[in-house]
């Protein structure tokens, strides 16, 4: 469970980009946070992994109030999260399969990763992750050979090797061709289906965001303008998020 509780984020520079969210989402819940570019979508997945601090409200994951939590309790919280970014985040010069091992950093003292000293059961789960998501015998290949898409299900597999209770997705499939922005978001979707990880996801697509997710956060100038079922998303409600109806192809996050 994650709830912001009258959370505000002002930056050093003075931008205030969340300014008062309120939210509760539960366990297993697949939610796309939309929104115009600079509303506040980035600033609020990275506050729940603490990838910066709030600057008042409270912010609470399974009943842990996060802002005040600082080493091994933080190291706690961030294995039990997941990150995907638009860019994948993969270290390029390394195997798929090492990348993917990274997912089990956390777990272990800093000596032991460092010199790739992992147990069998890490090795194992890495490579259950990689043919979960159907790259298995992508394993040995440098992680900078392969498709944006291919990138992408590394970077999933890695977060599932984290055997994590959430995943954050900052744009996931933003730099991605429509036919693989499709498979990415249904392994998406699978991952929550099959694994009962939540997923909360930052996207421009909005049809895409209609189709996979069951909740959607309309975000305006950090506040949450809409907070309900997909299905219940209507033109008026996109042109409050907006500011004003969208075309079809920017509707398709283009
Ligand atoms: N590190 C930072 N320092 C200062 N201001 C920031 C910083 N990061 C974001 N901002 C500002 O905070 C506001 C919200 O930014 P944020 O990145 O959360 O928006 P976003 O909805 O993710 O936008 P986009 O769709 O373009 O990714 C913007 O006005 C942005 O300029
Ligand atoms: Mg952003």
């Amino acid at each position: 469970m994650i709830k912001f509780v009258d959370v505000v984020k002002t930056y050093p520079n003075g931008v205030q980009a969340l300014r008062g969210i309120n939210l509760t989402i539960s366990d297993g819940e697949f939610v796309a946070i939309i929104g115009l570019s600079g509303a506040g979508k980035s600033t609020l997945l990275r506050s729940i992994n603490k990838m910066h601090s709030i600057t008042s409200g409270k912010l609470f994951i399974d009943d842990i109030e996060i802002s005040s939590i600082t080493g091994y309790d933080l190291r706690m919280l961030r294995r039990s999260i997941g990150m995907i970014f638009q860019s994948f985040n993969l270290v390029k010069r390394m195997s798929v399969y090492s990348n993917v091992l990274t997912g089990r950093v956390a777990y272990h003292p800093t000596f032991a990763t460092l010199f790739g000293l992992y147990p069998k059961r890490d090795k194992l789960l890495a490579l259950e992750s990689l043919d979960t998501m159907g790259i298995l015998d992508k394993a040995f290949i440098r992680a900078d050979q392969l498709s944006g898409g291919q990138q992408q299900r590394v970077a999933l597999a890695r977060a599932l090797t984290q055997e994590p209770k959430v995943i954050l997705a900052d744009e996931p499939v933003a730099s991605l061709d429509p036919i693989t922005t499709v498979q990415v978001m249904d392994d998406f979707a699978r991952i929550n289906k099959e694994f009962g990880i939540t997923i909360v996801a930052n996207m421009h697509h909005v049809d895409l965001a209609l189709k996979y997710a069951t909740r959607i956060i309309g975000i305006k100038d950090g506040l949450v303008v809409y907070d309900g079922p997909s299905t219940k998303i209507t033109e008026d409600i996109l042109v409050n998020i907006y500011g004003r109806s969208l075309k079809h192809d920017e509707l398709l996050g283009e």
